[in-house]
């Protein structure tokens, strides 16, 4: 298939912007400023019905028309924290396309009325700030941010800002109050950051995979856009496949297409028998191998599989794999990931953890298995942000597939792998 956001990966200096230029790059914008109206670009990304690649799914031109009208300053926030375990798409386009990001925000931030835009990158990310902070130099030497953009009178700053390295920052609320300065922390919504958000101002968060989107649908219009995928599920999607198969990497392919697919034809085929698959990052629930002949990779298949598209982070776990020793080591990261703020959350994967440790350790209770559930309702819906619930997929996904291995473990005092 003809690659479009990964069509600049793999070339020689794919991150300087004369590379990026004489690969037909900054022509969309132009496209965007001389033809389009602010209003007109937001319908048109609504047409296209590009959904927000960060997780939720939410369509990003639907987003865009919450911005209350008449409210400025207005902001604009790239979501590059890319904490979800097993994602590693976003990194790919920053540090091999960051002009391709850089152009993606610059169109959106015009269609959202926008001056001032900022790029939240995780901490870990240095290589990849570095380039960013390079290419946006670049940019404003070239005029494509600045004052009077390509002459169109449209002005736009873009400020990079390195996070601390912590999951919660890429909630968005968390992420609003850290990018303030303030201890990263979540935020109850309503209101919504679209109408108070960034220095209680209308502010657009949305994912680096979703903005990197947008000049290809400027460039080539909503029905072509239209034209892959499924119907609610449009458009092209990043993967990136790791774990137990040959050609672990990120790999562009329409929405809907086969899972095994993915793993067999890209992905050089599973490196051993398939246990389980973890579709949409390491929050999502891990599916058994018999779904997986007959599952597409679009958001509808897998909430009807009993999981999530998430981040299109595709984790493939091969025979001879703990279950609980992984989901214990799962357990461990959403435990330290939690902000304390709320106590289901703090309290619960507290414990969650240490039920885990008990039972992969070889003193588990018969009873453990009732507790980590009866742990899991208690966070379900009634934390304050979705991180709580978040840390349950892996835990209520294994013991509804794998039971027989935590009992394996409780009643021999050992692994059965
Ligand atoms: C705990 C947690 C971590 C998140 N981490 C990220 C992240 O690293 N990157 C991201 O784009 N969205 C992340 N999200 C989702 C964001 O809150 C938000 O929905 C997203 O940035 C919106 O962009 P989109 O509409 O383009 O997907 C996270 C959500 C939660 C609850
Ligand atoms: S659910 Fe967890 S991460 Fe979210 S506010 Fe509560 S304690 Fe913090």
């Amino acid at each position: 298939m003809e690659k479009f956001l990964l069509r600049n990966v793999g070339v020689p200096n794919s991150h300087e912007i004369d590379v990026y230029i004489g690969r037909g790059g900054y022509q969309a914008l132009a496209k965007a400023l001389k033809e389009f109206e602010p209003q007109e670009l937001v319908n048109l990304v609504r047409e296209s019905g590009l959904r927000g690649r960060g997780g939720a799914g939410f369509p990003a031109g639907v987003k865009w028309s919450f911005l209350p009208k008449g409210v400025y300053p207005r902001y604009l926030v790239c979501n590059a924290d890319e904490g979800e375990p097993g994602t590693f798409k976003d990194r790919v386009l920053i540090e091999h396309d960051p002009h391709g990001l850089i152009e993606g925000i610059i169109i959106s931030s015009y269609a959202c009325e926008v001056e001032h835009a900022f790029i939240y990158i995780r901490g870990e990310y240095v290589f990849g700030a570095k380039r960013l902070e390079k290419a946006v130099a670049q940019a404003y030497e070239r005029g494509y941010l600045g004052r009077n953009i390509l002459g169109s009178g449209y002005d736009l700053e873009l400020t990079v800002h390195r996070g601390a390295g912590s999951y919660v920052c890429g909630e968005e609320t968390g992420l609003l109050t850290s990018l303030e300065g303030d201890r990263g922390h979540p935020k109850l919504k309503p209101p919504f950051p679209a109408s108070q958000g960034l220095y209680r101002k209308p502010t657009i968060i949305n994912n680096v995979e979703t903005l990197f989107n947008v000049p290809f649908i400027v460039e080539h219009g909503a029905e072509w856009y239209k034209g892959f995928g499924t119907e609610r599920s449009p458009g092209l999607k990043l993967f990136c496949i790791s774990g137990h198969v040959n050609k672990p990497g990120v790999y562009e392919l329409p929405l809907g297409t086969p899972m095994m697919t993915l793993i067999n034809d890209y992905a050089g085929g599973p490196s051993k028998p398939i246990k389980t698959v973890i579709p949409g990052g390491s929050s999502t629930p891990m599916l058994p191998p018999d779904v997986l002949e007959t599952l597409t990779l679009d958001y509808e298949a897998l909430a009807a599989a009993g999981s999530m598209l998430g981040s299109g982070a595709v984790i493939v776990v091969g025979e001879g794999t703990c279950i609980v020793r992984l989901v214990e080591r799962l357990a461990e990261f959403y435990r330290h990931e939690s902000c304390g703020k709320c106590i289901p959350c703090r309290e619960g994967t507290d414990w969650l953890y240490k039920i885990m440790h008990r039972i992969e350790h070889g003193q588990g209770r018969e009873e453990d298995i009732d507790l980590l559930l009866d742990i899991c309702d208690n966070i379900s819906g009634k934390s304050f942000c979705p991180l709580g619930d978040a840390a349950l997929g892996p835990i209520t996904s294994s013991i509804k597939h794998f039971r027989d291995e935590y009992l394996y473990h409780i009643r021999e005092r050992r692994c059965m792998v």
